[in-house]
């Protein structure tokens, strides 16, 4: 029930989506069902890097740059001036979309300051990743590091070049120069040609140009209009450029401050950080993961929660949820509410483990280690709990919990200190508890 108190708090809410652990953590899901609450679904960073899986009715779509609010209510969906688009994957998706009958006329929004990713970033990601040899990051391949080098050194193309293609055609030339010379002489590669270039982009701008706006001026109007606003996170905070697991992380910044600057919405507007996280954990490319687990624990969780990639189809790395991360997250964000996801993934284990902290030369650390080498040091010190060895799955009446799974989220509770509005007991809608 509302009092017109939260009422009013709640109409004007402009809400952060964040992952709280490596990506992956169901994000796609909670923006869809908030989705139809809020008057703009924004997505602020990242690129199709991501994959945002939804499932409603008997539809499973998985989307990687339109925003998760398309389905579910009438949002505006604006694609932030932070995200990284590659124009011929979101064509792609544009028409998968419509397959499902939604009309994107009045409802999607493409900032026309967004960077492109041109076929040189692919090449350049997947050439780069190769030359890394065993210290490979485990990138996605679809260019998004090359295509924040672009931006950041100044010779980024954004969506509104698009629109003028002579220009576009001069720039890319332009940019070609320098490519080229990296390819034959550092990689040993064939050169790049602009007009085949351009011709794979032609009919991807007829398609996108109607769609390309300012989308900072209709944010601020929204702002303006005290119109709730939902920001969608991409990847996840550990993956974050500054305050991730360095240099195993993404090339943008999925975390709260982000989420300004991939938007153009001041800090003083945000009136809700939500971070997402999933009852364990899991990681998809390489680097730092202190309680993942090599055994057949970890090869049930793979199994349980179907823990392979959205984008790329790698089976992910599967642990224990680690509170140490998690708090550092919810600190790093100033998360105010938490979502736990994919709970019923657990409902058959007999024991469940939470990492409360680590061993490091003989000492007791609460704090998450940012340097790789660091983690190789650390022994997890885990909580361990009784499993409740029912099915939670469509559970969605909190009272409705096993005892045992009530325990297991009310201690997590109370040591990170951030209560769990949404807990997430299935893939669909209606397989949600809301508190
Ligand atoms: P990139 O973002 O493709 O450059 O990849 C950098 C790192 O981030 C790799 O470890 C990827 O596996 C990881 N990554 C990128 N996007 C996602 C995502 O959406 N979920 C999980 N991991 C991701």
């Amino acid at each position: 029930m509302y009092n017109s108190t939260s009422f009013f708090l709640e109409f004007m809410a402009v809400r952060i989506i964040i992952g709280a652990q490596w990506g992956d953590e169901g994000k796609g899901k909670i923006v869809d069902l908030l989705s139809a609450e809020t008057k703009y679904v924004v997505r602020y960073q990242g690129g199709a890097n991501a994959g945002h899986t939804l499932k409603f009715d008997d539809k499973t779509i998985v989307l990687h740059l339109i925003p998760s609010g398309m389905f579910n209510g009438n949002a505006k969906c604006v694609i932030g001036n932070g995200v990284v688009i590659d124009p011929i994957a979101l064509i792609e998706e544009i028409e998968e979309v419509k397959k499902l009958d939604v009309d994107l006329k009045d409802r999607l929004y493409i900032s026309s300051s967004a960077h492109v990713i041109l076929p040189y970033h692919k090449v350049l990601d997947q050439l780069k990743e190769k030359s890394r040899g065993k210290d490979a990051i485990g990138t996605t391949g679809r260019g998004i590091g090359p295509a924040y080098v672009s931006k950041v050194s100044r010779i980024g193309i954004r969506m509104i070049d698009l629109l003028n293609e002579e220009q576009l055609e001069e720039k890319i030339k332009s940019n070609l120069a320098d490519i080229n010379k990296a390819l034959e002489h550092i990689y040993g590669e064939e050169k790049l040609d602009t007009k085949t270039i351009m011709a794979s982009l032609r009919e991807a701008i007829s398609i996108t140009k109607p769609f390309i706006h300012n989308t900072t001026e209709i944010l601020h109007n929204a702002l303006e209009n005290s119109e709730p606003i939902l920001l969608e996170g991409a990847q996840g905070s550990l993956l974050d450029v500054d305050h991730g697991t360095y240099p195993y992380v993404t090339s943008s910044s999925p975390t709260a401050g982000g989420a300004c600057t991939g938007s153009g919405i001041p800090p003083l507007s945000i009136t809700h950080a939500l971070g997402i996280t999933k009852a364990y954990c899991t990681r998809v490319g390489n680097g730092p993961f202190p309680t993942e687990l090599d055994d057949e624990e970890g090869e049930k969780l793979r199994k349980n929660g179907q823990e392979f990639g959205a984008t790329t189809g790698r089976p992910r790395r599967c642990g224990w949820l680690d509170l140490v991360a998690l708090k550092y997250a919810v600190r790093l964000n100033g998360m105010n509410e938490l979502a736990l996801t994919k709970l019923d993934v657990l409902d058959d284990f007999e024991t469940i483990k939470v990492c409360t902290h680590y061993i490091k030369d003989g000492n007791e650390t609460h704090v998450f280690p940012l340097d790789a080498d660091d983690v190789d040091e650390l022994k997890p010190v885990y909580k361990t709990f009784p499993g409740w060895n029912r099915s939670t799955r469509d559970i969605s009446s909190f009272s409705d919990l096993p005892e045992k799974a009530q325990e297991y989220i009310h201690f997590i509770e109370d040591f990170i200190g951030v209560k769990f509005t949404i807990v997430s007991t299935g893939p669909k809608r209606n397989e949600t508890i809301r508190r």
